[in-house]
C-alpha cells in the first residue's frame, strides 16, 4: 500500500536555535512547510527578529524546499506595530502563551483585558491568534478550563481567525463544533496515547508535554475528528525537541519530539482505520483551505514498508530522542 501526499504541512513546530536547529530543521523537511513556534529564548516577538529567524531556518534546512509561516509571540501591540508585523515577509500570526503556562513562556500575557485592543486590530486585518490554551489549575483540567476563554474570545471577536492549538479534550472537540469561527491543530500522540501511556507504568519523560495527554475518552474524539475529516482540524506536530539530558532527569522538560516520525505513523494510523482518504485533508488541504496558504509544492509518498526508528538522532554536539525511539513503524517516507 502507498499513499502520496500533496504538499504536507505541520501547522505547529518547534525547531529550536543554534545547534538544535542545525540538527532538527533538516528531520522536519519531509514536510512541505511549517508553522514556527516563537518561544525562544528571548521569544521572538518583533519583525527584525523573525527575519533573523526565518533566515536562520532557511540556512540550517540546507536548501530543502520548505515554507516558513512565521509566528511572532504574542505581546499588547499597536496598530503601526501590528501593520509592520503583517507586512513582514514570512508572517502567519501571533502565537499567545498565558505567562508561564509552558515552555519559554515566562513573558506571556498576564491579563486577557490587556490584549483586547490588539486583538481587535488582529479581527480587523485578518491576522490569525494561535493560542496554547491552558488555566494554571489542575493539569488535567487547565485545558477544559481555559475552554471559556476561547468561547469569550470567540463570541466578542467573531471575525478573529483564532486556532486552539494542540487540544486534547473531547470538550475541545465540542467547542470547535459549536464555533465555525475557531479552527485547532491536533499532535500526534495526543492521536495515540492517553495518561496511562506517559505516567500509568515506568515514567516515559518522552512521552511528557504540555498539554498533558488525558483520557481514553478524549484520544476517542480527537481520533475521531482527525479520521472523519473535520474540515477545521490540522495537523500540527507540536514536535518540541529538547537535549536527551533535559528530558531524562529530574525535572524532565515538556515535548514529545516527532517531526522525523510523524508523517509515517500518521499514515501508519489513518491505514489502520481505512481513513487513508482523509490524511491528505488533515495534512495540508484542511489548513491551506482555512487559511488560504499556497505551500511550496512538494510530493511525498509514503509506503507500507517499515521504518526503523533511531534510538536518538545526532548532530552538532546535540543528542534528541524521538517518539517511537528503537521501535519500528510500519509506514516510512519513500525517499
Ligand atoms: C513546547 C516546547 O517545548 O516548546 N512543549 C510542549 O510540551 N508542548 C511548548 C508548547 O507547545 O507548549
Ligand atoms: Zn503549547
Ligand atoms: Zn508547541
Amino acid at each position: 500500500m502507498q499513499i502520496t501526499l500533496s504538499s504536507p504541512l505541520d501547522m505547529h513546530l518547534h525547531l529550536r536555535d543554534g545547534d538544535m536547529l542545525r540538527l532538527t530543521a533538516p528531520l522536519s523537511a519531509d514536510f512541505a512547510g511549517a508553522v514556527i513556534m516563537p518561544n525562544l529564548v528571548p521569544p521572538v516577538s518583533t519583525p527584525e527578529m523573525m527575519q533573523a529567524y526565518a533566515e536562520r531556518i532557511e540556512s540550517a534546512m540546507g536548501g530543502a524546499d520548505f515554507t516558513r509561516y512565521m509566528t511572532l509571540f504574542f505581546t499588547p501591540l499597536s496598530e503601526a506595530q501590528l501593520d509592520a508585523a503583517a507586512a513582514a515577509p514570512g508572517f502567519f500570526g501571533f502565537k499567545l502563551y498565558p505567562a508561564g503556562i509552558t515552555t519559554n513562556s515566562e513573558g506571556g500575557l498576564r491579563d486577557f483585558a490587556d490584549a483586547e485592543p490588539t486583538l481587535r486590530a488582529m479581527e480587523e486585518r485578518g491576522i490569525p491568534l494561535l493560542v496554547h490554551g491552558e488555566s494554571h489549575g489542575f493539569v488535567m483540567d487547565r485545558e477544559a478550563e481555559f475552554l471559556a476563554t476561547y468561547r469569550a474570545l470567540a463570541t466578542r471577536f467573531p471575525k478573529l481567525k483564532l486556532c486552539m492549538e494542540h487540544i486534547t479534550t473531547a470538550a475541545a472537540v465540542q467547542l470547535l463544533d459549536e464555533f465555525p469561527n475557531i479552527c485547532a491543530t491536533v499532535t500526534l500522540q495526543h492521536l495515540l496515547i492517553t495518561l496511562n501511556d506517559v505516567a500509568g507504568g515506568a515514567l516515559k519523560p518522552h512521552l511528557f508535554c504540555k498539554p498533558i495527554a488525558k483520557r481514553p475518552e478524549d484520544k476517542e474524539a480527537l481520533l475521531s475528528a482527525a479520521l472523519g475529516g473535520h474540515p477545521r482540524l490540522f495537523f500540527g506536530s507540536d514536535s518540541a525537541p529538547h537535549p536527551q539530558h533535559k528530558k531524562e532527569c529530574c525535572g524532565c522538560a515538556a515535548g514529545v519530539f516527532t517531526a522525523p516520525v510523524a508523517l509515517p505513523a500518521l499514515a501508519q494510523l489513518f491505514a489502520e482505520h481505512g481513513a487513508l482518504d482523509k490524511l491528505q485533508g488533515f495534512v495540508s488541504g484542511n489548513a491551506c483551505r482555512h487559511y488560504g496558504l499556497a505551500p511550496v509544492e512538494k510530493i511525498v509518498t509514503l509506503r507500507d514498508t517499515p521504518m526503523q526508528v533511531p534510538a536518538a538522532y545526532r548532530s552538532f554536539g546535540q543528542t534528541v530522542v524521538p517518539m517511537f525511539a528503537g521501535e519500528e513503524l510500519g509506514w516510512s517516507v519513500a525517499h
